[in-house]
């Protein structure tokens, strides 16, 4: 896609669908998927699902095209994946981004970021398939290592998917 052409098919996924894992596929709950995110998901519960997480405000249309519209144009960048049950409905989401450095030869490190499985879906490991899937896109697009910053309460969820601690996050909220 080039920098400035508008996304006009509202249901083409936002990155190559190729870099989904198959066993992510394989091991989903029958009827499951694992998708990029659409445009269109504005309309199927994508933001309903990250209200598990945090506030999400309230986002027109409008918004949502338009910072849909910026993310697809840094496709090589922003990795945002849906988890969808057997209805198609979005029940779990989130986000690799991938930052390009100088040092380690040019290293890419990948931020996993914005990670929700609704509320009735919790515990059916679509939490854990959200972070392989994740890693399989780091992996595939070349990063050396996948960070986040998770709250204590979920550091156990991570040390499951296979992270462990490393270092302190520290923060300025502005
Ligand atoms: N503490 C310890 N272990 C946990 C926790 C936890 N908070 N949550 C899940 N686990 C364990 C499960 O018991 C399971 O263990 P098992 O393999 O021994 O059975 C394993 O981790 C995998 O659990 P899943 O079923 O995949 O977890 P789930 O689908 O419920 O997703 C998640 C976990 C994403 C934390 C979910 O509870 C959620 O959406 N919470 C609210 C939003 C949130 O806090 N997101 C993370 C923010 S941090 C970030 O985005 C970088």
């Amino acid at each position: 896609m080039s920098l400035t052409s508008p996304v006009t098919d509202s249901s083409a996924p936002l990155f190559s669908p190729t870099l989904i894992s198959p066993e992510v596929l394989a091991q989903l709950p029958e009827g499951y998927s694992c998708r990029p995110l659409q445009r269109n998901d504005y309309y199927n519960s994508f933001l309903d699902v990250l209200r598990v997480l945090t506030t999400v405000g309230d986002i027109s249309e409008q918004q949502w095209n338009e910072r849909y519209e910026w993310m697809s144009h840094r496709n090589d960048e922003y990795f945002l994946l849906c988890i969808t049950n057997e209805t198609g409905k979005i029940v779990g989401t989130g986000a690799l981004v991938v930052e390009r450095k100088f040092i380690h030869n040019l290293g890419l490190v990948g931020h996993i970021e914005d990670i929700a499985v609704a509320k009735d879906q919790q515990g059916k490991k679509l939490g854990l398939r959200m972070i392989q899937a994740l890693d399989y896109v780091a992996e595939k697009v070349g990063c050396y290592k996948s960070i986040l910053d998770c709250s204590e309460a979920n550091e156990g969820f991570y040390v499951k998917c296979g992270f462990r601690r490393a270092g302190l996050e520290m923060a300025h909220y502005y």
